[in-house]
């Protein structure tokens, strides 16, 4: 993903605060700026005794501030919390986020966030009993409501050697949601009047799952049918859904996109593993996202062992796979289904008789070829078609953008 594409020319007030995790500041500081970004340092008198502000002046190219009385009559926390176009803490600390909540403005980034009426990002970092703390928490949940953002913390390692919730988020899910909220946002608000809160909140009251990679069949011990789906998509809508608070089932065959590991996948082979996984897991589900690519065959009599090289031809048979969305179908009659069609010819009039055929909800059609065009690549040029024979083009881009796209065509009737 070129980041300058979303991020080239924005203003960002980056503070950082007084946690352990205040040197992860630096790469995402650095990635901002090399994104072109306008990066303005604020840090907290604490922050300062993790790491130095000629660091962060190094990599913002900008001066960082620090006191609320050293700029000589300019009112920094007024000026630049009315241009800025994105304020994120990052680390948030457990007292940077009380404080927020309370209202408090006695430093001068507690000033300049209560000064700040645009989009807030804040990413808490913490040792695991601190963010359990009923005071955080209920802090956390009140800044929701109060339409503040967060990136929360991830569960493993954390400072101290103990393993828990806490732990500073990985850079790469702090920089998707800065895009989300400096690009996808107005993207989606350009597309229907202010509906990206809408669709927001509409994905936080629902349950997903989705379905990423390629399966696998075996020939032999050593040798199977694939196709080259690396995860890419599936893993921008759990990105996108993850990021707009809906709650999340991921069942993965093989991917080549690691950053579904982030999400616990429930793990399958084969066609047929895929289809019971799902059985056994959509209960609660309100709606499905099938961007996994199954094999639509597996070999009739699997070799037990390798196959030698030996016979100039040998035959495989080959036998159908179920047909997944199908057999959801017909156990889930109110459950949403959104399929995908990989489509090498006639793209539209394919994927439509599949949507028709399989009791869609809908469907995005996508061009494959090899792993030139489609599969394995960062964008993705979509066709949605809905079981009302609505159609939206959506242009080649980013697949991480085109993600949320999709799912407002697919609520946009429910918001
Ligand atoms: C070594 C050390 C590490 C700390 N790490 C964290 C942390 O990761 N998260 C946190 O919320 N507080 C942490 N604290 C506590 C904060 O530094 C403390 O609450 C401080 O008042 C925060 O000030 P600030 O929010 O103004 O930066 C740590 C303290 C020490 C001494």
């Amino acid at each position: 993903m070129e980041l300058s594409k979303y991020l080239k020319g924005k203003k960002i007030i980056f503070g950082i605060t007084g946690g352990i995790a205040a040197y992860k500041a630096a790469n995402i500081v650095s990635a901002l700026r090399r994104a072109k970004a306008d990066v303005h340092v604020v840090m907290t008198k604490n922050a300062l005794e993790f790491i130095t502000p000629i660091t962060m002046k190094t990599l913002s190219e900008n001066n960082v501030i620090l006191d609320m009385f050293d700029d000589h009559g300019y009112v920094t926390h007024i000026s630049l919390t009315e241009i800025a176009d994105l304020f994120i803490v990052a680390p948030a600390t457990a007292n940077c986020i009380a404080k927020l909540r309370a209202g408090i403005a006695d430093d001068m980034l507690s000033t300049m966030l209560l000064a700040y009426n645009k989009d807030i990002l804040l990413v808490p970092s913490m040792n695991d009993n601190m963010l359990n703390n009923p005071a955080t928490q209920e802090n956390i949940e009140v800044l929701s409501k109060r339409n503040i953002n967060f990136v929360m913390p991830d569960y493993g390692k954390l400072a101290t050697g103990k393993v828990g919730k806490g732990r500073f988020p990985e850079i790469e899910k702090i920089i998707l949601k800065i895009i989300e909220l400096i690009y996808v946002k107005p993207l989606i608000n350009s597309i229907s009047n202010n509906c990206f809160d809408k669709l927001k909140n509409f994905i936080s009251s629902k349950n997903f799952c989705v379905t990423c990679g390629a399966t696998r069949e075996y020939i032999d011990p050593v040798r199977y049918i694939s196709n080259g789906s690396s995860g890419k998509m599936g893993f921008a809508f759990i990105n996108a859904i993850n990021s707009m608070g809906g709650k999340l089932k991921v069942i993965a065959a093989n991917y080549t996109d690691s950053r579904i590991d982030w999400f616990n996948p429930i793990r399958v082979g084969t066609t047929i593993e895929m289809k019971n996984a799902l059985m056994e897991n959509l209960k609660d589900i309100d709606c499905i996202i099938m961007s996994a690519a199954p094999s639509d065959y597996r070999i009739k009599d699997e070799f037990t062992s390798k196959i030698k090289k030996g016979e100039d031809y040998i035959n495989l048979k080959l036998v159908k796979n179920p047909d997944i969305i199908s057999e959801v179908r017909k156990d889930y009659k109110e459950l949403k289904i959104l399929g995908f069609a990989a489509e090498t010819d006639n793209i539209e009039q394919n994927g439509f008789e599949k949507l028709k055929k399989k009791n869609m909800d809908a469907i995005c059609i996508n061009k494959v070829y090899k792993d030139q065009i489609g599969f394995n690549q960062d964008e993705n040029e979509i066709i949605f078609i809905d079981k009302n024979n609505s159609t939206f083009k959506i242009e080649k881009m980013d697949k991480e953008i085109a993600a949320y796209q999709v799912l407002y065509y697919l609520f946009k009737d429910s918001l």
